[in-house]
């Protein structure tokens, strides 16, 4: 796709991920910080980025975390449905991220092609977008439950206590000076746009 985008010189906009990092750092995450993900899902996805970078085109790569929106399945719905079946649910707080709703993310894509139909130079390469402030998946479990008015006790638990399949880093906080710098965005705080999603579905 990126080479062809080259040939037509077409702009190529690609989603990537917080997962591309080990959450080992403290400070959120820069555009050029060292990526070295802990699964497959982040190989692949560093992968992507660097196949669309060396392809040439005008390549965008929005790196972002956590999404979840009203539609499709995703941890929003997921919590919601399981805090009205179970009276506790048991919810990993040793990972820390932010959470973003898929509206923010999709308002700050349009906003780069209006900017670049508009002739506006956007540099090329790597941005980091994710909703304001920091949670655990516990804290964001917790908003959405609190948010959504189900009783339901919501207990934090450690990721060792909760074995999956596949590594997770424990920090993934992304920097996003460089995309609010580029488009002069502002970004909405998790709780905020968590609010707004808890009311279209409750
Ligand atoms: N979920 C997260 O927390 C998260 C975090 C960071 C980054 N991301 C990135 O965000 C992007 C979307 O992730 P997601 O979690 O929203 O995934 P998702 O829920 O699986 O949604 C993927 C969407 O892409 C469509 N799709 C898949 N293959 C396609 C194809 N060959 N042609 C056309 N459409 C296709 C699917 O269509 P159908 O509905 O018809 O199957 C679906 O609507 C991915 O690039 C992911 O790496 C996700």
């Amino acid at each position: 796709m990126a080479t062809e985008c080259k040939l037509h010189k077409t702009k190529f906009i690609h989603i990537s991920t917080d997962y591309v990092f080990d959450g080992i750092a403290s400070n959120p995450y820069v555009e050029t910080d060292f990526t070295n993900p802990l699964g497959i899902y982040g190989l692949t996805k560093c992968e992507g980025e660097e196949a669309l970078m060396l392809s040439g085109c005008d390549g965008y790569v929005l790196r972002t975390s956590w999404l979840y929106s009203v539609y499709g399945h995703n941890f929003l719905k997921t919590i919601i449905r399981l805090a009205t079946e179970r009276d506790s649910l048991n919810i990993i707080s040793d990972q820390i991220g932010t959470p973003t709703l898929a509206d923010d993310l999709g308002r700050t894509i349009l906003e780069l092609i209006r900017q670049l139909t508009d002739k506006k130079k956007v540099p090329t390469g790597i941005y980091h977008f994710s909703n304001e402030g920091v949670a655990s998946w516990y804290d964001f479990a917790h908003a959405i439950v609190e948010l959504a008015g189900i009783k339901c006790k919501v207990n934090p638990i450690l990721t060792k206590d909760y074995p999956t399949a596949s590594a997770r880093p424990a920090y993934s906080l992304l920097n996003k000076g460089k995309v609010k710098a580029a488009l002069g965005i502002e970004i909405p705080h998790w709780r905020d746009s968590l609010k707004q999603a808890v009311t279209k579905l409750v």
